[in-house]
């Protein structure tokens, strides 16, 4: 019994159905990275997974419960989203926005604690963010505001985490940082990772489940990188042509677009 599953999904924005019968089982303990072209449903999965979307038919459940059953903060308490897109309020400060991924563990009783206090320190520590504490969100470059709110979520101490596109505005080191703070999380403290990438490298690296979607929402493969990474995959799913060599780090597959014959260099 996975934690997190998806069963005979409708998701929809009124009457523009984005997916249906969508079945998905996110094996427990694993860093499952979704890829696919863009607009074919990643986020409003992600979204149907943290219960921000509700589905038009179908239900996600969450260790074993219909999702909707659970009160809010109860799902904040499993289960952390960094959306694609978020809006801080404006006049924040990064301290401020970070401490907000503890509101699920608080209460009437059991206000800001001690341990709150360390557990914010520490996630700023991990994304890199500790010396912008004092700094408003508003003026933060795109990067530095990206790793604020993975520390937020973070911050929600959740081992079920989902990542729309955590990577995006980082230059590559911190892209590299990030990934490999998720894989941290995913090796060493057994969390359950479910990360949209665009990147089809980074995401055959440190994908131990890869579920690939095609327009429509519908999956076109599922399984470890290694095994269902094809050029016949990419070409069906992107609609690229291109090679799959094995990455020279790590042996996983590794995409390299055909060049336009004009644009191969001749040696
Ligand atoms: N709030 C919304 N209202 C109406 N339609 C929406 C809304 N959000 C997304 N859509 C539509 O739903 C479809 C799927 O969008 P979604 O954001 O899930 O795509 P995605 O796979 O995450 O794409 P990307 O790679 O560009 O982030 C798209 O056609 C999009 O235009
Ligand atoms: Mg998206």
């Amino acid at each position: 019994m996975s934690r997190l599953r998806a069963d005979d999904l409708t998701l929809a924005y009124d009457k523009r159905v984005v997916a249906s019968e969508l079945g998905v089982t996110i094996p427990d303990g694993s860093f499952t990275v979704i890829v696919g072209p863009n607009a074919c449903g990643k986020s409003t999965l992600l979204k149907a997974f943290a219960r921000v979307l509700k589905p038009s038919r179908g239900a996600v459940y969450l260790d074993g419960e219909v999702i909707a059953s659970y009160r809010s903060k109860e799902v904040a308490r499993r289960l952390g989203l960094l959306p694609q897109t978020s809006i801080a309020p404006s006049g924040i400060t990064v301290g401020d926005l970070v401490a907000r991924g503890r509101y699920p563990h608080q209460g009437l009783l059991r206000q800001w604690s001690v341990d709150d206090e360390k557990v914010v320190n520490e996630v700023m520590a991990r994304t890199g963010v500790a010396e912008l504490a004092g700094r408003l969100v508003d003026e933060l470059s795109g990067g530095q505001r990206q790793r604020v709110w993975l520390a937020m979520v973070l911050a929600q101490r959740t081992s079920l985490l989902l990542l729309d596109e955590p990577t995006t505005f980082l230059d590559i080191a911190h892209q590299v940082e990030v990934l490999d703070l998720c894989a941290e999380l995913h090796e060493r403290d057994g969390y359950t990772l479910v990360a949209v990438l665009h990147d089809l490298n980074q995401a055959c690296r440190y994908a131990s489940h890869m579920i690939a979607l095609r327009p429509g929402g519908v999956v076109a493969a599922e399984g470890h990188p290694i095994d269902i990474v094809t050029a016949d995959l990419v070409e069906d799913v992107f609609g690229l042509r291109c090679r799959v060599v094995d990455d020279p780090e790590t042996g996983t597959p590794l995409i390299v677009p055909l060049a336009r014959t004009s644009a191969r260099v001749s040696t």
